[in-house]
């Protein structure tokens, strides 16, 4: 049976109500790159924000039920633009501003979206990227953008550009211009609990990115409970997720979650390394952070600059130290749990994706006793039953046991759809073992009955904690004239004939990966090889592939369908 509510948008619940208990509390604190010049944003500046940015969506002419486009570095304008939609009924569609100009095009392009909101430019260890100018060449292949609001973060002049040169109709607007011209209030809309709030674009296994839709009041009830419960947060902690907002983390743990609890949440725009290795641990001790949470690749980093840049500052306000993204490793885990929270702060390891809107798998601080294993996820959040499936898709009801990580019911937080898709979304969360959300998963359920995850099961890779599909990079390798296939990252056969240098066609293979999709799905080796292993049937076997990137020639499990077992032997040859 479905339920459902008529409410109103879900940004009265991380706004209004805050505002009218508690006006002057500090909802957000904008770390900005430079150290030591945050800014803070009370509730009601906050609303106030949120409400101009929601009137003048409005006169422009966005309503109920269209999407637009947030292409901005985690900052208060964004996350009021991202309050303004909900205020509005629209849906909010944030493309990480690490994306290059195509990448966003093609995110741009299946949100059907009109309006685009960014900044002039981007600033991010010291570095200034170019984020207007990319949104300039994004819209060259968007037609349905007729405007775009240009908030100003560097005081470096930005090209505004006209819609129509003859009719002079203005595309760009100066947002803070823009909202100077309106009211304070704005009457948020009426929505169902099941309409959508926000659309955000992740990668699966084939080359085209997905957009997962989550509604208002399921996403909203999952993402302020597991903030609450995970993190053991109370009334009065700053909350310093690390993560962009362009990601699902961002969007639960930097906004909703936090803003809905009442929270004050930190907006980390910087690195982990800039201007040195101590930047997490100084905003720890000036901003007194509580909860910190934040990626095991960066912690691997951090940890190899040594424990002194972790020493030099106070970190007593520390309570619970969380990790996400991908498995962290026992050395990372003791390192943060022992240096970082000095022995004394849980560290919980959460498991979830941009599909389930909010963490699944993870310790429970906010019970006292509970148990936590170094990098284990442990136990199943309230609502969340977790299956493992064996590979003919039956329930493997043993412990101490590997399987597919499957979920058995559905809970709130559930992405709903795939925007425009809705087939893909059945066939790949769906069938693979029906009457089970199949996640795309791994994981080993231990002896006491505790989860780990061991990683994607599909062509899904993580790369520093981003998720990126092995397709999306091998689409752009490819449609190079001079590469017939690749694996991943990245095996590249070559056409027959083709003489170029490596190390030139290395360069050439990462440029384009930059250009096409974003810097960070860069290749870090390129490997050029005769032949890729490949079943009978002629898919790639990529697990073979990652077996003799690792050198485990062990792991290999089953050959039987490899049409050539000689193959990996070859190729382990040419990798040394
Ligand atoms: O493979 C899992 C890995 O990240 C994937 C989800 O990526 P994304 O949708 O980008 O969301 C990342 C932030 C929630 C998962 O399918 N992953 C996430 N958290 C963990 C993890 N792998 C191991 N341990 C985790 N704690």
């Amino acid at each position: 049976m479905c339920i459902r509510f008529l409410l109103c948008s879900r940004v009265v619940n991380c706004l209004d109500r805050h505002v009218h208990t508690c006006p002057e509390r500090v909802a957000l604190i904008w770390e900005r790159d430079e150290p030591g010049s945050e800014v803070k944003i009370t509730y009601r500046q906050l609303l106030e924000m949120t409400c101009r940015l929601g009137n003048m969506l409005r006169r422009r002419g966005v309503r109920k039920g269209d999407c637009v486009t947030i292409y901005m570095p985690p900052c208060p304008l964004a996350v009021a633009s991202m309050l303004a939609c909900a205020r509005i009924g629209a849906a909010h569609n944030v493309v990480f501003a690490g994306f290059s100009a195509e990448a966003l095009a093609e995110r741009i392009r299946d949100a059907q979206s009109s309006t685009v909101i960014t900044v002039n430019q981007g600033v991010r260890g010291g570095k200034v990227t170019e984020l207007k100018k990319a949104v300039d060449t994004a819209l060259q292949s968007c037609p349905t953008v007729q405007q775009v609001f240009v908030a100003m973060r560097t005081e470096n002049p930005v090209a505004m550009t006209a819609r129509d040169i003859v009719m002079e109709e203005v595309r760009d607007h100066y947002v803070i211009q823009e909202m100077q011209k309106e009211d304070l209030v704005c009457e948020p809309a009426a929505m169902d609990s099941e309409d959508v709030l926000f659309l955000l674009y992740t990668s699966g296994s084939t080359g085209k990115p997905k957009g997962l839709v989550h509604t208002q009041a399921g996403y909203l009830l999952y993402a302020a409970l597991t903030h609450k419960y995970v993190f053991n947060y109370s009334d009065g902690d700053v909350f310093g997720c690390v993560a962009d907002i362009g990601w699902i983390t961002g969007h639960s743990y930097s906004v909703y979650g936090p803003l809905a609890n009442g929270g004050t949440t930190v907006l980390f725009e910087s690195t982990p390394i800039y201007p040195d290795p101590g930047r997490y641990w100084e905003m720890v001790q000036r901003l007194k952070i509580n909860q910190f949470y934040g990626a095991p690749t960066a912690l691997r980093l951090l940890l190899k600059y040594g424990d002194q840049w972790v020493h030099k500052y106070d970190r007593s306000t520390l309570k619970t130290l969380g990790s996400v993204g991908e498995p962290i490793n026992t050395e990372a885990w003791e390192w943060y749990h022992r240096v970082v929270g000095d022995g004394r702060c849980p560290v919980v390891d959460t498991w979830w994706q941009t599909e389930t809107g909010g963490i699944c798998i993870t310790p429970r601080p906010s019970e006292p006793d509970a148990e936590i294993v170094p990098g284990m996820a442990m136990r199943p959040f309230f609502g969340i039953e977790p299956v493992l499936m064996d590979t003919e898709g039956k329930v493997l009801t043993s412990n101490d046991t590997s399987g597919a990580l499957c979920i058995a019911q559905p809970w709130p937080g559930m992405a709903r759809t795939i925007h425009n898709d809705h087939q893909r979304f059945t066939e790949t969360y769906c069938q693979p073992y029906p009457g089970y959300f199949f996640t795309g998963d791994g994981a080993y359920r231990s002896k006491e009955g505790y989860y780990q995850i061991t990683g994607r099961l599909d062509d899904v890779i993580n790369v520093s904690g981003h998720r990126i599909g092995t397709a999306e990079i091998e689409d752009v390798v490819v449609s190079k004239d001079s590469s017939v296939s690749s694996g991943v990252y990245a095996f590249v056969v070559l056409k027959k004939g083709v003489n170029a240098q490596e190390e030139e066609l290395s360069r050439q293979l990462n440029n384009m990966v930059s250009k096409k999709i974003a810097k960070y799905a860069c290749p870090d080796f390129i490997q050029f090889v005769h032949r890729l292993p490949k079943t009978r049937s002629g898919k790639i076997m990529r697990r073979v592939l990652r077996k003799v990137v690792e050198q485990d020639l062990n792991g290999l499990g089953d050959l039987s369908t490899l049409d050539d077992p000689a193959m990996y032997y070859a190729l382990n040859r040419c990798y040394k």
